[in-house]
């Protein structure tokens, strides 16, 4: 009885001394709150007194050490402080290398706070146990640090709307539980690393709006789990690898506004999982592959703007559902055939080709 009152009295002296938040992580916090200025909502007037881990806005702690292990900033989002001010975030200032000191962090997102600006310190690659990264919806510049590889356990990599420019470091493709990649609308240039097939876990790989050039590598094929790649407005060239038409959970493919040639592969136009294809304003030669069946089920599939040629296969009223098709701007030639999906399109989806006829276009067979 006495050895555990005495236990007890034990336990609950260390559960009070650790509650508190470790010096040293206020003082990375406080370091980290200098670099930036949110002058509407207030939100850093809640980063005062020695407990980091109670009552700091945005500011997790583990329960068990005290250690910070999330800082969850979101400019925009449905909390209260946000409802009373009526208005979305806005943060200037840079994110100071004092956050790389908080080495148990395993969440930081900084997003939509629309000003913040400066690199990403590089010394974020060190925190290993990081894993979400995201500082979408800023004004961050410089580049992807190129040790990012060395983030092991990263599922979540987002750095879209920023003006991040330079290439993609050739580590990224080591951060193999990575689940979402977003890199989306910035200035990322250079070549898709060839082997990024090896981020085996990724589900959604949104790159679109960057200066990217090259082709696409066919490693990606091998992506499992890869249901959304957006590669849209960009710079790539080459042909469309034909591994993508065998993906298994790939549902959405953008493509559009990139300087992709050759052929479009058999393959892909008859991947039933495929659900939006935009592969609009590119330079796709040869012919429509006669390849769709009942299984067919396109919520989007947007052709228009290339140098396709031939007739409109038979095969595609043969489709389960085509909610938008686009045609139009391309070489086509022979009679638009009839009957679902046909009868709900509008003569938009098959204008500026070389010799099409018949309904929806007035032009008679
Ligand atoms: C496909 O991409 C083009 C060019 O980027 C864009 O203009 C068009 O709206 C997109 N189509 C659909 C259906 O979203």
């Amino acid at each position: 009885m006495k050895v555990t009152i005495i236990y007890l009295a034990v336990v609950l002296l260390f559960v009070g001394v650790v509650t508190s938040c470790p010096p040293s992580d206020r003082e990375a916090l406080l370091a980290f709150k200098s670099g930036l200025t949110e002058p509407y909502l207030g939100i850093f007037n809640t980063w005062t007194g020695t407990d980091c881990c109670t009552n700091w806005y945005g500011v997790t702690c583990d329960p068990t050490d005290s250690r910070v292990n999330d800082i969850i900033l979101r400019g925009e989002s449905e909390d209260k402080i946000f409802e009373k001010t009526g208005r979305s975030g806005y943060m200037t200032g840079t994110l100071s290398p004092s956050l790389c000191s908080l080495d148990r962090l395993t969440t930081l997102i900084v997003a939509d706070w629309k000003a913040i600006s400066g690199d990403i310190p590089s010394c974020i690659t060190t925190l290993s146990h990081l894993r979400i990264l995201d500082l979408v919806g800023n004004q961050i510049t410089g580049q992807i640090p190129t040790d990012i590889g060395k983030l092991s356990k990263l599922t979540v990599l987002n750095i879209a709307d920023n003006k991040i420019s330079g290439e993609i470091p050739p580590s990224i493709v080591n951060l193999n539980r990575l689940m979402h990649l977003d890199l989306s609308n910035n200035q990322i240039s250079g070549e898709l690393p060839s082997d990024l097939g090896k981020l085996s876990m990724m589900s959604r790989a949104l790159l679109n709006k960057n200066q990217l050039a090259g082709s696409i590598p066919s490693s990606i094929g091998t992506i499992y789990r890869l249901a959304d790649l957006d590669l849209s407005m960009n710079k790539i060239s080459g042909s469309i690898p034909s591994q993508l038409g065998s993906m298994p959970v790939l549902s959405t493919l953008n493509l559009d506004s990139n300087q992709i040639n050759g052929e479009l592969p058999v393959s892909l136009l008859s991947n039933s999982g495929l659900n939006i294809v935009n592969l609009s304003r590119n330079s796709l030669d040869g012919y429509l592959p006669d390849v769709f069946s009942s299984r067919t089920y396109f919520s989007v599939l947007d052709l228009s703007y290339n140098k396709l040629k031939g007739a409109i296969p038979k095969s595609l009223s043969s489709a389960k559902y085509i909610g938008h098709l686009d045609l139009s701007n391309n070489h086509l030639c022979g009679t638009i055939p009839t009957g679902f999906p046909f009868d709900h399109l509008e003569a938009s989806s098959f204008t500026n080709n070389d010799c099409l006829c018949g309904s929806p276009l007035m032009r008679v067979c």
